[in-house]
């Protein structure tokens, strides 16, 4: 497998999706592979099923296990039917979102526990984690708010959660970026949005020189 796999991870509010809009083009432009963006929950047909069971506002009553569970089935199936056949065609692949956000919501912010939440993953993936992970770092209380501004009306079922629960899921993140200084880098998302994308993207020319390279 020749590819690139570059997740991108970070708490509710950090601007992570929106960094990605505008780093995509940027990065097609130092290239000549192909890039092919992706999300979780979701990313194939399969996979956004899961997705809209998974985020329902109104299935409040769902077991904390059960969701765990939905993830990592919907992350299968988005390996499967994406990830995996786009390394294989030699291309790069970003996604938005992967086994780090399991470990960080479920097994902290949920509680269900890091190592439990990791097991079922490593089920799921079977060996397949990025070979870089962006993380984009915003504090809990900075994160929500700029949920709350940005769209009161259309909060999904995990957002609504409580600011414990987001700090649950920060410290989660924090422990991961230490303890996997290889693959994930964390980046200051609370600066001007280009100054994170900048950030974003040199650190992805840094580990990958002769991919982004201009095209030459
Ligand atoms: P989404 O609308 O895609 O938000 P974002 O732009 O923040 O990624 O919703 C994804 C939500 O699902 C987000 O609150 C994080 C959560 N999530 C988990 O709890 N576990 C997971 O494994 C994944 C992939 C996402």
């Amino acid at each position: 497998m020749s590819g690139i796999f570059i997740s991108f991870e970070g708490p509710d509010g950090a601007g992570k999706t929106t960094a990605l809009n505008s780093l995509t083009p940027k990065l097609k432009a130092l290239t000549e592979q192909e890039i092919v963006v992706s999300r979780e929950p979701g990313g194939s047909p399969i996979a956004e099923k899961i997705r809209k069971i998974i985020l329902d506002i109104h299935d409040q009553e769902m077991d904390d296990r059960t969701e765990a569970l939905l993830y990592a089935a919907a992350r299968r199936q988005h390996l499967v039917d994406v990830i995996l056949p786009t390394l294989n065609a030699d291309k790069i692949l970003l996604s938005d979102r992967f086994v780090d956000s399991s470990i960080a919501y479920q097994g902290g912010g949920r509680e269900i526990g890091t190592k439990e939440v990791a097991e079922i993953n490593d089920f799921a993936i079977d060996g397949h984690l990025p070979d870089l992970t962006i993380y984009f770092d915003i504090s809990p209380e900075v994160g929500l708010s700029r949920i709350r501004k940005d769209h009161q009306q259309a909060m999904d079922r995990l957002e609504k959660a409580s600011l414990d629960f987001h700090k649950r899921v920060h410290d989660s993140y924090l422990k991961l970026v230490h303890d996997n200084p290889d693959r994930i880098v964390s980046i200051n998302a609370d600066q001007a949005p280009d100054q994170v994308v900048e950030d974003a993207v040199n650190v992805i020319i840094q580990r990958f020189p002769n991919v982004f390279n201009g095209g030459r």
